[in-house]
């Protein structure tokens, strides 16, 4: 197993359900040597009362205003978290979703520690939807990740290190993002900040282009 030096900055890990976020989060961090993985979905899970459904009468993702912001407040708590561990010499693995270009320009605002490395994970669909299947029921999701997939390809598809690891093993991923993620991964100002064609749906940044508009 590769044993490297510390790997300053955050690592974050994204991709639909089912991608493997979580799996292998959890190997990139046992292979550094000071590590922590932070969790995107645990924020979601502190809410005891009052939390958002995310899901639509067709049983389609559709969170309203409610859930974006909501979504927006897991994504804050994120970065918190791995900042908090940033600065006390661990290198945080976050894993969450990220969709649009204005959802990784908001992770990347808030975030203090440098560099960020995203690395979306993206099997076939096909793959996703399989991994989804067989997992754990109480992590199975049951709506269908195809028009998250499509958003995240057109928004961030230029930015990050776009990893198949769909005839991978878990630890093959874990391997290779923790070799390369410093050459391959890191996201700059600039980055974020270049134009793209446009989500075709709302990200948790929504409520907040409206209010810079007003
Ligand atoms: N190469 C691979 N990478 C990640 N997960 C894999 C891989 N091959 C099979 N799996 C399985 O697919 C599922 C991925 O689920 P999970 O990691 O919870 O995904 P996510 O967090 O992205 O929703 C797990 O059951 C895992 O064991
Ligand atoms: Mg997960």
């Amino acid at each position: 197993m590769i044993r490297p030096e510390h790997l300053p900055g955050c690592i974050l890990l994204t991709g639909t359900p089912g991608a493997g976020k979580t799996t292998v989060s959890q190997l990139v961090a046992e292979r550094l040597p000071r590590a922590a993985r932070v969790d995107g979905d645990v924020f979601g899970m502190m809410l005891v009362s009052g939390r958002a459904n995310m899901i639509d009468e067709q049983g389609s993702w559709n969170p309203g205003p409610d859930g974006l912001a909501q979504l927006r407040l897991r994504a804050t708590a994120a970065c918190s978290t791995a900042d908090d561990f940033a600065d006390a010499g661990f290198t945080p693995v976050v894993d969450t979703v990220v969709e649009t270009r204005a959802e990784l320009a908001y992770v990347h605002g808030r975030l203090r520690a440098r560099p960020l490395m995203l690395v979306v994970l993206c099997p076939p669909l096909a793959v996703a939807r399989h991994r989804n299947a067989t997992r754990a029921v109480e992590t199975r999701v049951d709506y269908d990740v195809a028009p998250l997939a499509r958003n995240q390809e057109r928004e961030l598809g230029d930015l990050g290190w776009w990893l198949d690891s769909g005839e991978q093993t878990p630890e093959q991923t874990a391997d290779l993002i923790v070799a390369e993620a410093v050459r391959r991964a890191v996201v700059t100002d600039a980055d974020v900040a270049r134009p793209r064609p446009g989500a075709d749906r709302p990200g948790f940044t929504a409520g907040l282009e409206e209010a810079a508009v007003e």
